[in-house]
């Protein structure tokens, strides 16, 4: 039987691009795309796919029991790609409440539908599979040298990765305890087509197009390790099809860069593309050092040795191509963008599914 995936989060930055990828690539599995519609999921990212056999949208909360146990048992689902959450760390310490509630009660609400549904006595469907999306932040902050490996000791910082963290820790006692077949994994920094702008890379995006100036914490020396989104899709599609149940998997393509190093290079991006600032200066001189976040992790930095080794996974995409590919598909989905800057996603599906945002 072909599989039935219940994806959460799909209309996020990478559920979407999860989403589009297994309806291109694998054309016979069933969708089910459960999504909350917060700030962050806009189902114009999904646009061109359309309900039928082949893909189902809810609007419904994960934290919602009843809705998940009867969506896990009306679908038959025997897959999950768990990737809805609260993902920006600057509003987890503003507001640390909603991180709570989705990312770790959001998920027990998800292990306890399947738990219920496939450790049933009745499940005659496929080998099932939950695998759960995390990050790499679970694993603290990194000195100058050393890379965080699937046994890293877990050392979250910030109430995002704190919440991520103790999801991982339920899904991995799910498996221990109950043998739900649970996989973890957990990757660098994603960019790539449909990501919310409050995030590093579209933001400065747009501030650099639009002549604004270019936000960058503290001394801007902190280090991420870049993953363009449609490579971390593939490895979770290649854990999902030939991962080990109880494993975790660490997802990264070294590319480590400094903060300032990923705005001075979409400043001259741009300056190429787009010509100078009507001033006749670089973008460049938009950039402004700003007060440092919060508890701001130094550098973190992936060894994706396991998924390379164990399940031959390579990312395709280097960070130069893929910095200028999505600099190239920002530019070229201005309507995307502009909807997004301009709240007006928002009013598209109030229209469309007639409630107010959460
Ligand atoms: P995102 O913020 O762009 O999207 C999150 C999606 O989840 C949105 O569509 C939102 O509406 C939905 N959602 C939020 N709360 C919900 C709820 N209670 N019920 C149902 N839906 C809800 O996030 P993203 O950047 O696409 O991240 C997806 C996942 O990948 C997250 O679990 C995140 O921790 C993980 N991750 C992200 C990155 C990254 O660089 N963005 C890297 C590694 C791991
Ligand atoms: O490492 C994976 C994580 O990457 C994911 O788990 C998170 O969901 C995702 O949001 C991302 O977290 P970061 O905090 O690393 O991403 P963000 O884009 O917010 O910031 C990237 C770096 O840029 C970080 O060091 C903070 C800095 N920054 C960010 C913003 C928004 C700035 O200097 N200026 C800014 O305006």
């Amino acid at each position: 039987m072909t599989p039935t995936i219940l994806v959460t989060g799909g209309c996020g930055f990478i559920g979407a691009n999860f989403v589009r990828l297994i309806h291109a690539e694998r054309p016979g599995w069933r969708i089910i795309n459960v999504d909350k519609l917060t700030y962050a999921g806009n189902p114009q990212n999904l646009a061109g796919i359309e309900e039928g056999e082949n893909y189902r949208f809810v609007r419904v909360d994960i934290c919602d029991a009843p809705a998940m146990r009867q969506l896990f048992f009306e679908e038959k689902v025997d897959t999950v790609a768990h990737f809805a959450a609260e993902s920006h760390v600057d509003r987890s310490i503003a507001g640390p409440a909603a991180f709570i509630e989705t990312n770790i009660l959001g998920t027990f609400t998800l292990l306890e539908a399947a738990r219920s549904l496939w450790l049933g006595s009745s499940w005659q469907g496929n080998a099932p599979c939950f695998l759960h999306v995390s990050t790499d932040e679970v694993y603290g902050s990194l000195g100058t040298g050393g890379y965080f490996t699937e046994t890293t000791a877990y050392a979250p910082r910030s109430p995002y990765s704190a919440s991520k963290a103790s999801s991982d820790h339920l899904a991995a006692a799910y498996f221990h305890t109950y043998c739900l077949p649970v996989r973890i994994t957990n990757c660098s920094n994603n960019y790539g087509p449909y990501q919310f702008p409050e995030k590093l890379i579209p933001l400065i995006f747009n501030n650099a197009l639009h002549g604004k100036p270019l936000p960058v914490y503290g001394d801007g020396k902190n280090i991420r390790d870049w993953l363009y989104v449609k490579d971390h899709c593939r490895a979770i599609l290649l854990v999902i099809e030939q991962g080990k149940d109880g494993e975790s998997y660490n997802i990264g393509g070294h590319n480590e860069k400094q903060n300032i190093e990923v705005v001075t290079t979409i400043c001259d991006i741009l300056d190429e593309k787009r010509g100078l600032l009507p001033t006749g200066r670089p973008r460049r001189e938009l950039i402004a050092f700003v007060k440092d976040r919060l508890g701001h992790d130094r550098r973190y930095a992936i060894d994706p040795a396991k998924i390379q080794a164990e399940l031959g996974w390579q990312p395709e995409m280097g960070f130069a191509s893929g910095i200028a590919a999505t600099i190239d598909w920002y530019l070229a989905n201005t309507a995307w963008v502009n909807a997004v800057i301009d709240g007006s996603y928002q009013k598209y599906y109030t229209e469309m599914y007639g409630q107010a945002l959460a």
